[in-house]
């Protein structure tokens, strides 16, 4: 991995900034923006139809490119134009009933949670949080007797929080999933892009993921992964349009085949090819040596933020390239305004985003830092020396 060519490819960079926002929204290589622009100009000349047609084959790549990132097969992969969206159609493909139970964690995504309670209160589903032991990860003795109790239409679990570093122990769920025969929805928003995510591994039947995050595309992007299980099983989005199915008859239509009947007929096709090549342009870096250098970058990271006195609020075994932290005394503003004035970029996360955590943690909100692998080790002693200089 060649940190000094990957800089020198983003133009975003050029000015000294210290980018440290990956996990909101990140910095597209140039080569992202510049096959967008391409495209819309295109399109300017030829109008929008007449260019996919032209596209056809490069278009299609899209999903070589994302099936090849989380170990899947094209027909598996689905755009989106976000991670909610792609949750969204995943969910919706599911006959909830009165009554039905679904499990997750008490550190999933805020909207995902407020999704389930919206299934709550429209059809009486049942949420059930697992527990996590002392050490936070996930208790799977208590997930296994769960399971025997409620048999649960689904769990679901994000892999790794937007507010914590913690990685869940995604594959030990799926395998309990697949022995009981349970649906399992991964939420994989914050870790496609930052570590190898393998939706084999994993054993999952949905695994959902946005573009402009860790894997630098555009906003208005991201992808479902669909199993062939269920794919075989004929899930579709609750609200199916022609993308997803041919009209066979005044009162009747056949579901196509691939996971592309969960997309929607309409959508940014210059956007799409852009996630094709941010996609391509991690897969052509590895994501093994993405995640491994990612680890050493937040190590370093938290060890001088615990050294200078910062309370890092990252719980877990396996962390991930999101740190969070506040000053010794809870500080968040002081801590905003040093970073802000010194051109790093960051995120500020407050309790409603993370209510079941910063409760646990009692704490009233976070920054959030979230190297990626165009950062470098100066850049993040010198994120560390800004912020020890802010405590004196
Ligand atoms: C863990 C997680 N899941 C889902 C989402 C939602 O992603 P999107 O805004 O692309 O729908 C986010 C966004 O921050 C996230 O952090």
């Amino acid at each position: 991995m060649d940190i000094n060519t990957i800089r020198q490819e983003t133009r975003g960079l050029k000015d000294g900034k210290i980018f440290l926002n990956n996990a909101g929204s990140s910095l597209m290589p140039d080569l992202v923006t510049d096959a967008m622009v391409d495209y819309l100009k295109l399109e300017e000349f030829s109008g929008g139809y007449h260019v996919a047609d032209v596209n056809a084959d490069i278009l299609e790549e899209f999903y070589d490119e994302t099936a090849k990132l989380v170990n899947a097969g094209p027909s598996n992969m689905a755009f989106a134009t976000s991670a909610t969206e792609a949750y969204s159609k995943a969910l919706s493909s599911i006959i909830f009933k009165e009554g039905d139970v679904i499990i997750t964690t008490a550190d999933d995504y805020i909207s995902n949670q407020i999704t389930f309670i919206s299934l709550q209160k429209k059809i009486g589903v049942k949420i059930i949080r697992m527990k996590n032991l002392p050490d936070h990860e996930l208790d799977l003795e208590d997930l296994q007797r769960l399971i025997r109790e409620h048999h649960p239409k689904l769990i679901a679990v994000t892999h790794i929080p937007t507010n914590s570093g913690l990685i869940q122990n995604v594959e030990a769920v799926g395998k309990m999933c697949r022995e009981h025969d349970i649906l399992y929805l991964v939420d994989a928003c914050q870790s496609v892009g930052q570590m190898v995510v393998d939706v084999e591994k994993i054993g999952c039947d949905f695994l959902t993921a946005t573009g402009r995050k860790f894997l630098r595309g555009p906003r208005g992007t991201g992808f479902l992964f669909v199993s062939d299980r269920v794919l075989e099983q004929d899930y579709a989005p609750l609200l199916l349009d022609m993308r997803g199915a041919d009209c066979t008859g005044y009162n009747d239509y056949e579901l196509f085949r691939t996971a592309k009947r969960f997309e929607h007929w309409e959508f940014s096709y210059a956007s799409m090819l852009g996630l094709k090549h941010a996609v391509r342009y991690a897969n052509n870096i590895g994501m093994d040596m993405v995640e491994k250098y990612n680890r050493e970058l937040s190590r370093k990271l938290r060890e001088n933020l615990k050294n200078y006195g910062f309370n890092v609020w990252d719980w877990g075994n396996r962390l991930s390239s999101i740190v969070t932290f506040s000053g010794p005394d809870g500080d968040l503003e002081n801590i905003r305004k040093v970073l802000k004035e010194n051109n790093v970029y960051f995120s500020v996360t407050y309790k409603n985003s993370a209510l079941i955590d910063f409760t646990k943690k009692d704490i009233n909100g976070i920054v959030r830092l979230s190297p990626h692998y165009f950062n470098t080790i100066e850049e993040i002693e010198k994120v560390s020396e800004i912020l020890k200089a802010s405590l004196k």
